[in-house]
């Protein structure tokens, strides 16, 4: 069976883009592959967070991978920072990245620009981190929403890199992304990506969010004055962006919904969507208070998914070790 990775930032509370792009997407191929989801708390240092709020994070985004549907028998959860090869091949990683190749990552040009005292350097060297989440696994395949398309690319390059430079012993891995909703925009500026980390909270929709508060940014959501239900993400990017939500959360096709408001107007397709928009977060909620209530369970969890990952990734690890020369042969 392939093997299949991926990661979320407990950088704040998990947005339906992040629902949409990713983990749907996990739930819908968690049997067909040895999956592992990780909970990557030391990418969300590469900003300020507050120890306490992510603390808080790291422990709901487990509750909310285990919400959307994944079954913890059959695959691995764990925390980052609980399975330390994670760092260290993610340092040899970055001794085989240029300063320059890091500096072009549009991740990193976004991020930099809002940091008002100094750039951290763990902005820069973020995605050979990435790479080491990715590549300890032996990983086929990487499921991820459109905005770490760049990043992966640039784990496939440091795979080539590694295994020309040393030993051929890392797999390269494909990137995975869903046909609709790879990029789930904001409700307020839809030119702009929803984010978890977005400081107006009108723009996203969290999976914590209240439904009635949800339902509410949908009603509220800039569309266009032409008042016709239809799909151009360049001339109604607002109502395109609806739709694809919309179809995510029913599995209708767009084209099927599109025929279904035919005639209508935006006030019935908005009103409509808000109300799916909130029995989704009603269901969801209710299995994600399950996990996140019964610390035990997911303390559990997440015990022995440190425990699985760990002995996978220092597997991995002792052997680009041993690739390259580092410490003594035994
Ligand atoms: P993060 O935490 O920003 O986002 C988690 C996942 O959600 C996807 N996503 C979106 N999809 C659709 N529309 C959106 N508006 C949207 N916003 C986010 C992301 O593409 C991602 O799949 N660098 C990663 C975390 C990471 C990782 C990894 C991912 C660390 N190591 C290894 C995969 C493999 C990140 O910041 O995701």
């Amino acid at each position: 069976m392939e093997t299949l990775f991926s990661g979320i930032q407990p950088s704040g509370i998990p947005t339906l883009g992040n629902y949409i792009g990713a983990l749907k997407q996990f739930n819908e191929i968690q049997n067909d592959y040895d999956c592992y989801f990780c909970i990557v708390d030391q990418h969300a240092i590469t900003v300020p967070q507050d120890r306490l709020k992510l603390r808080e994070n790291i422990r709901k985004l487990a509750a909310i991978y285990l919400a959307s549907g994944l079954n913890h028998e059959n695959i691995t959860l764990f925390i980052q920072s609980e399975v330390p090869a994670h760092v260290q091949a993610g340092w040899i990683l970055t001794t085989i990245s240029s300063i320059g190749e890091l500096e072009r990552m549009t991740q990193f040009k976004d991020k930099s620009q809002k940091q008002t005292e100094g750039i951290p350097a763990g902005l820069l060297t973020y995605p050979p981190l990435m790479a080491s989440d990715i590549i300890l696994y032996n990983t086929n395949i990487v499921p991820v929403g459109d905005d770490q398309k760049q990043h992966l690319e640039l784990t496939r390059n440091l795979v080539d890199r590694f295994n020309s430079r040393y030993n051929d012993i890392l797999i390269k891995p494909e990137i995975r992304m869903p046909k609709f909703g790879a990029r789930i925009m904001s409700l307020q500026d839809p030119t702009k990506k929803m984010s978890k980390s977005d400081d107006v909270t009108k723009n996203f929709i969290s999976l914590l969010d209240e439904p009635n508060v949800a339902a509410k940014k949908i009603k509220s959501a800039v569309t266009d004055s032409d008042g016709i239900v239809k799909y151009d993400k360049e001339n109604k990017p607002g109502i395109s962006n609806l739709l694809v939500i919309y179809s995510s959360l029913t599995n209708k096709s767009i084209e099927e919904i599109v025929s279904q408001y035919e005639g209508k107007g935006y006030g019935d397709f908005k009103g409509d969507l808000a109300e799916i928009v909130k029995q989704f977060l009603i269901d969801f909620q209710e299995k994600f208070n399950y996990y996140y209530e019964n610390k035990e369970i997911l303390d559990e969890i997440l015990d022995n998914g440190r425990d699985k990952a760990s002995k996978v990734a220092n597997k991995t690890l002792k052997k680009m070790e041993n690739a390259i020369g580092l410490g003594r042969k035994r």
